[in-house]
């Protein structure tokens, strides 16, 4: 299985990355620094797979580019694209700074859809997998959570899109969404705050979501959400909408005392 996955060095991009390598799995590890890609590239290796680290900035064109021309030429084809570089933006809707948003959407939004029509010609050609990894935030949005789930939001639909588009031509688009998870992820965000102490109870290990998503890829699922919470919330969005009004007035409300 020849594998482009994108934010490799760390997190739920690093645990998907050794949980394929286990499975013989021949990588491209992507991301801005090349010094830990190199180092789960070794890991990778260790764990019985092929794997080369290309450091790339996904936000930049020119990087996708070159990003799908180095892979093609190292994998000699393409399976599946896992889209998993992204990053958080925490803050209240009346807080957000245009630039900032921007840059949201180019990273967790734009930059996975043109990777995708990038390496399409050998997706199709392999009848391969696209992988989105998405977010609980992508189907119900939290008070603070404004410009992050937007962008996954708008990954979802242009996902929705691209799936029938592809149906036709045997490539599957796969969204994982999980919840809280244990990473660096909220210190990374364009505006970090610590996970308030109600998620926490929440997190999932990096372990889980990767075999969650791992599976979904090799099962060909339309979408896998990681947890009992993201389950729960989602479907309380689409069943309870009212419901999920009040939980989000509680979550915004200033704390007193
Ligand atoms: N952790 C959570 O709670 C959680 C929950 C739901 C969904 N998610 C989603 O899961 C995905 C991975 O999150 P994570 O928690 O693993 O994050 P993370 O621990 O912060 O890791 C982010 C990865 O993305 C790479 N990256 C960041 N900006 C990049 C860029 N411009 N170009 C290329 N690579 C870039 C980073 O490497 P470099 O810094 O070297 O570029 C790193 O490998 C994200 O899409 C996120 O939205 C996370």
């Amino acid at each position: 299985m020849r594998v482009l996955i994108t934010g490799a060095s760390e997190g739920i991009g690093r645990g998907i990355a050794l949980g394929l390598a286990a499975r013989g799995a021949d990588l491209v590890l992507a991301g801005r620094r090349l010094d830990p890609l190199e180092k789960v590239a070794e890991e990778c290796r260790r764990a019985g797979g092929r794997a080369l680290g290309i450091a790339a900035d996904v936000s930049v064109a020119s990087d996708r580019e070159r990003l799908i021309a180095e892979t093609l030429a190292r994998l000699g084809g393409l399976d599946t694209l896992i889209n998993n570089a992204g990053r958080g933006h925490y803050g209240a809707v009346d807080t957000i700074d245009a630039d900032e948003f921007a840059a949201t959407l180019l990273l967790n939004t734009i930059a996975p859809t043109d990777l995708t029509r990038r390496a399409l010609p050998a997706l199709r050609a392999s009848k391969g997998v696209v992988a989105m990894i998405s977010s609980v935030a992508g189907v119900v949005a939290a008070p603070g959570l404004g410009a992050y789930a937007a962008s996954k939001f708008a990954l979802e639909a242009v996902s929705a899109s691209l799936r029938a588009e592809l149906f036709a031509d045997g490539v599957a688009v796969v969204m994982v969404r999980p919840g809280p998870v244990q990473t660096e992820f909220r210190a990374h965000a364009t505006r970090g705050v610590p996970r308030p102490a109600r998620e926490r109870r929440f997190e999932e290990t990096v372990d889980a979501v990767a075999k969650a998503a791992i599976r979904a890829i090799l099962n060909r699922d339309p979408v896998v959400e990681t947890s009992t919470y993201v389950r729960a919330a989602s479907l309380l969005g689409r069943v309870a909408p009212g419901a999920f009004r009040i939980v989000g007035r509680r979550m915004a409300a200033p704390k007193h005392g």
